[in-house]
C-alpha cells in the first residue's frame, strides 16, 4: 500500500467513525424523514435501489423479481408518516396498474389478481444511513377467499428475502381507512405519476 492510499484509508475509517457509518451504508444528510429533499431521496434511491431487490429476491421470491417490471405509481419515494416513517414506492401489476393509477376516490373495485408491491427504505438514527425496509404487498384473491380482510391478502418479504410475519388483521385494520378505494391508501398526492 502506498502511502496516499494508506492515508485515504485512514480518513475514511475516521469519517465513518465519526458518522456510525459502515462502508457499505449509504448516507443521509438528515435522520429526519419528513427533512429529506427530492434530492436527498435521489441520492439514497442511487445508492440503495439495487441492493433493495438483490435482498428482496434472496428467497426466490417471483414477485420480488418482477415487480421493478410493473407499473410505478410514483415519481419518487414518498414519506407519508404509514409504514414506520419509511420511504414509499408503489409498483402495481397488469392487473392492478389501469385501476390504481386513477387514483380513484370511489366505488373501486379492484379485479382479482390485483397486485401491489411497495418497496421501502428505513432511515436508521443510529447508522446515520439509509437501510433496506420491507416489500409490502397487498394481491386481490377471490370473492369470499378472504371476507375479513375484504379478499386482500397482505404480505411482506424482508430485506434478507424471507417472508414477514403478522397477522392480517395487523395491517387490514389500518387499511379500511380507505374503504371507498378498496382498501388502497394510494401514494402521497405529490408524488403521484400524473395519467
Ligand atoms: C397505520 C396504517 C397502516 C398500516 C398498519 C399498514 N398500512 Fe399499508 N399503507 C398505509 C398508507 C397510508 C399507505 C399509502 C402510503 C404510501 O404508499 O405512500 C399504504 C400503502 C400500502 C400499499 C400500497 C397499496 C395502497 O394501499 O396504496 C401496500 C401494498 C401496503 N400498504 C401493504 C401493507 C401491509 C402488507 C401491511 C401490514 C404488514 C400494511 N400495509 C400496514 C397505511 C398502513
Amino acid at each position: 500500500m502506498n502511502h496516499l492510499v494508506k492515508f485515504a484509508a485512514v480518513v475514511s475509517f475516521a469519517l465513518l467513525a465519526s458518522t456510525g457509518a459502515q462502508a457499505q451504508d449509504c448516507p443521509v444528510s438528515t435522520t429526519e424523514p419528513f427533512d429529506l429533499t427530492e434530492a436527498d431521496i435521489d441520492s439514497i434511491y442511487a445508492c440503495i435501489g439495487d441492493r433493495m431487490v438483490e435482498g428482496y429476491t434472496k428467497g426466490g421470491d417471483m414477485v420480488a423479481k418482477n415487480y421493478r417490471n410493473w407499473t410505478v405509481s410514483g415519481t419518487r419515494h414518498g414519506v407519508a408518516g404509514a409504514h414506520g416513517n419509511r420511504l414509499l414506492l408503489t409498483y402495481a401489476n397488469d392487473i392492478a396498474a389501469e385501476q390504481y393509477l386513477k387514483f380513484a376516490e370511489e366505488d373501486v373495485v379492484m379485479s382479482v389478481g390485483a397486485r401491489l408491491a411497495k418497496e421501502s427504505i428505513k432511515i436508521n438514527k443510529k447508522k446515520n444511513a439509509a437501510v433496506v425496509g420491507p416489500l409490502f404487498l397487498m394481491t386481490k384473491l377471490a370473492a369470499g377467499a378472504s371476507p375479513e380482510t375484504a379478499d386482500w391478502l397482505y404480505g411482506g418479504i424482508q430485506p434478507n428475502g424471507k417472508p414477514m410475519k403478522f397477522k392480517q388483521s395487523f395491517c387490514h385494520d389500518c387499511h379500511m381507512s380507505w374503504e371507498e378505494q378498496d382498501y388502497l391508501a394510494y401514494p402521497l398526492e405529490d408524488v403521484r405519476v400524473s395519467n
